[in-house]
């Protein structure tokens, strides 16, 4: 489908969405890095700077457990990715209480990783199915370090590519209008 906004607002918006089909190639490091460092770029409450990342390249011996800890059905097409990328929050401060906008924070992290994504030209797309106790392991994260999201990255792929059930929806989906989820405050 076209996506078409509702109101004028710069094209890298619809124009980001999240492809399955990926080429099955290696993924530079620097490529990597530049989304890294876009995500670096966010803001953060207290600027505490909560994400956590940690990515396995494709054709390294860390891509192995990554791949395994996704649910099947994402494992299908994200082992074509070129990265696999788990994005972890730091929920609790130094200080041992909780970092109420870890979350939060590491959401508008992933945010800025997916717009330059889209601005490099590579396929982007989060995953919540993947085993949280897998995860943990495979990218050995420290107690008070949460999983939120794991992300697979890679050079565009052709709609073969993915297994036939997953082919129909490989497209930009649409969205509810501004209208139904914004409304004006009623002054008293
Ligand atoms: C937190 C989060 C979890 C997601 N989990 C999965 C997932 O496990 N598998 C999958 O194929 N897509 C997953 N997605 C992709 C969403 O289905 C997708 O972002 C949504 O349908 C909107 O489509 P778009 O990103 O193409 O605009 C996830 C996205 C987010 C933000």
């Amino acid at each position: 489908m076209d996506r078409i906004p509702g109101h004028p607002v710069d094209p890298l918006f619809p124009r980001r969405w999240s492809p399955r089909a990926m080429a099955g190639t290696p993924l530079q490091r620097a490529q990597l890095l530049t989304l890294l460092e876009a995500a670096r770029w966010s803001p953060s409450g207290g600027n505490g700077q909560p994400w956590r990342f940690v990515y396995a390249l494709r054709d390294t011996p860390a891509f192995a457990p990554f791949l395994a800890a996704l649910v099947p059905g994402n494992q299908a097409w994200a082992h074509r990715a070129g990265a696999l990328v788990l994005l972890a929050a730091r929920t609790l401060r130094d200080d041992g209480k909780p970092a109420l906008s870890a979350a939060f924070d590491a959401g508008a992290a992933w945010m800025a990783l997916a717009l330059q994504g889209t601005i490099s030209g590579l396929a982007v797309h989060a995953m919540a199915g993947f085993d949280r106790e897998a995860i943990r392991i495979a990218a050995a994260l420290a107690a008070g370090v949460e999983p939120q999201v794991m992300i697979a990255i890679g050079v565009h792929g052709r709609l073969e590519d993915l297994p036939e059930a997953q082919r129909a929806r490989e497209q930009p989906s649409d969205r509810l209008a501004v209208e139904a989820f914004a409304s004006e405050a009623i002054s008293s």
